[in-house]
């Protein structure tokens, strides 16, 4: 709980002063913020998130350059995606950040319906609005220049990587090939032929098809999309620059599979995916739908097997992560919370392989 002296220095740094007319109540708790809602009476309400100190059991080490980076990507973020979908991200968006207290004020975007009591056709509807807000964000070009996660050189934000787009097409293709390697080599028990006929065959076809670098989000969990009224709002989240369609491509892949399988870490729990596994599903599904809203009927079945190939590709990754995980390290108590202990992390990879091998061979086609 915070104290009045606290309360008193986050609305003196907003510049609040009518603070005895300010409402203040907790209204969630994620891994790195304690959030609150700040009613206000003559303008809109505002969240107020303040960092925690200690995540994941550990204490956070005070870094001003990477809190800077994280909320100007979050800034980022924001902007762009208002900028095509006026307010599916807060308008309003201010970070402050000195040794002792780190916050974020934001605009209130309403309490989310919970997942349980979605109808299966309001999932499915919430899904295509997401999937064409999701293919707008990304189609629209980016001002931030490079490649991949974001750094903040004091006056702007930019990719890590800088090289020429085609040259990172060409390493993002190897990666997986590499993936695949590491995986011949290892003692795991999987049907070696099917999934590298696949998986060679299929990362023959993407070479072709190069995708353009944009600013995607890798953290569209539920409790980062707020879901009320027939409306859909983004909040916290996580921007990288990376390919459009195989980020399209992880949406699906998380509602569709990812989230449920991860529902026995220790980070999940609560979350109950796997019990609204049905709900993420279509989800999912309707995702695809609104993503690709602009094609016909034909170029969409050419547009989901692209789709599709990426979500392949996910899943490889995925099996690897959790083979390097359980071979090469002692997991960190972080690793633990959010993939389970290393008994949990075996069987999800026994189930990814399976899965992979039944993707391989139910979508070995040869277009
Ligand atoms: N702008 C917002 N509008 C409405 N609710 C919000 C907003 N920001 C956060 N919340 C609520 O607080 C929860 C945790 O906030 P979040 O920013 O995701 O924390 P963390 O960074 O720790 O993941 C969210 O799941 C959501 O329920
Ligand atoms: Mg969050």
């Amino acid at each position: 709980m915070y104290t009045d002296n606290i309360w008193n220095r986050v609305l003196d740094k907003l510049n609040f002063k009518d603070k005895k007319h300010d409402h203040i109540t907790k209204i969630g708790e994620g891994a790195w913020h304690s959030v609150y809602k700040l009613d206000r009476i003559d303008s809109d309400d505002l969240v107020i998130r303040i960092k925690k100190k200690i995540a994941y059991g550990e204490l956070q080490e005070f870094d001003e350059n990477e809190l800077i980076t994280e909320y100007e990507a979050t800034k980022a973020y924001y902007e762009q995606a208002n900028k095509n979908h006026q307010n599916i991200c807060p308008t309003y968006f201010r970070y402050f950040i000195e040794p002792d207290i780190v916050f974020t004020a934001e605009t209130y975007m309403g309490k989310g319906q919970e997942l349980a009591l979605l109808e299966q056709t309001d999932g499915f509807a919430y899904g295509k609005k997401l999937g064409q807000s999701f293919n707008q964000i990304q189609t629209s070009k980016s001002e931030i220049k490079g490649f991949g996660n974001l750094h903040w050189n004091g006056t702007y934000l930019s990719g890590e990587n800088q090289q020429e787009s085609n040259k990172i097409w060409e390493n993002d293709n190897n990666h997986y090939l590499m993936v695949l390697d590491s995986l011949n080599e290892s003692r795991l028990s999987f049907n070696r032929e099917i999934v590298n006929r696949k998986i060679k065959k299929l990362i023959g076809n993407r070479r072709n098809c190069a995708q353009t670098i944009s600013l995607v989000n890798r953290d569209i969990t539920p409790e980062n999309l707020i879901l009320h009224s027939g409306r859909v709002s983004i909040i916290d989240p996580s921007p990288k620059l990376d390919f459009d369609l195989k980020f399209a491509a992880y949406f699906v892949f998380c509602y569709q599979f990812l989230l449920p399988s991860y529902s026995n870490a220790p980070r999940y729990l609560h979350n109950t995916y796997e019990e609204n596994k049905g709900i993420l599903g279509e989800i999912a599904e309707g995702f695809k739908q609104g993503y690709f809203y602009s094609f016909s009927k034909d170029e969409y079945i050419v547009q989901e097997k692209r789709l599709m190939d990426e979500y392949i590709l996910w899943m490889l990754l995925e099996t690897y992560e959790h083979y390097e995980i359980l071979n090469n390290t002692q997991p960190s108590h972080k690793v633990l919370q959010q993939m389970g202990s290393k008994e949990v992390i075996q069987n999800r990879l026994d189930l990814y392989l399976n899965e992979l091998e039944i993707l391989c061979s139910s979508f070995n086609y040869d277009t």
